[in-house]
């Protein structure tokens, strides 16, 4: 194509742009005013969400040192794991059942309260992973082999209660 013909269409294509913008842009602005769906953080479901994004917050950066994302400082990972334990006894006081007058975006499966009894159990593997990884750190840890094997049991804990309690 000659560059005198791909200016033309250029030319001929511009035009169009602006239409399609002004076409979609109040798509786009109704989307994201009503699609990432907020708990009140107020409410349990708010409440134990942020607890779990905290969990989040400290594994995330324990996993990257393992896996060689991040560079392994062990002290750091060791604050990170007593920040853990600290958590590890929280999200499920906010656990009470759905209120229905008031309900809040949330991903906690049904099972969580029909089957408590198996939920109780997740957190409590959960605790006991977390435990473990704290009494290797507590020592001190200066190489990512000293704590490889009990962080993966506490990443596995968390999938554990996820895949049947969380959708
Ligand atoms: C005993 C069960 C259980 C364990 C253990 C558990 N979770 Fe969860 N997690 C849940 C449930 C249930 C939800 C859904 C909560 C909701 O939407 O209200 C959830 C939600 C989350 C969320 C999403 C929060 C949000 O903003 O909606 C993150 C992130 C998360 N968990 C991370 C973790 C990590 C990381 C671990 C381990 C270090 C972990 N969880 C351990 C049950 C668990």
């Amino acid at each position: 194509m000659s560059p005198a013909l791909l200016n033309r269409q250029w030319e001929e294509t511009m035009p169009a742009v602006p239409t399609l913008k002004t076409l979609f842009l109040p798509v786009l602005l109704a989307m994201s005013a009503c699609s990432p769906q907020q708990a009140d953080p107020a409410s349990p479901e708010g409440q134990r969400q942020a607890l779990f994004n905290q969990f989040l917050q400290h594994s995330e950066p324990m996993g990257g040192m393992l896996q060689g994302r991040l560079a392994f400082d062990g002290p750091a990972f060791a604050q990170h794991a007593e920040q853990l334990v600290q958590l590890a006894d929280v999200p499920w006081t906010h656990f009470s059942a759905p209120d229905s007058e008031n309900p809040q975006p949330n991903q906690a499966l049904p099972a969580v309260w029909s089957d408590a009894e198996g939920f109780t159990a997740r957190i409590a593997q959960y605790q006991s992973a977390v435990a473990a990884l704290q009494q290797i750190t507590a020592q001190g840890v200066d190489a990512p082999e000293q704590v490889a094997s009990a962080m993966q049991t506490v990443q596995q804990a968390c999938k554990a209660c996820h895949d049947g309690y969380r959708r």
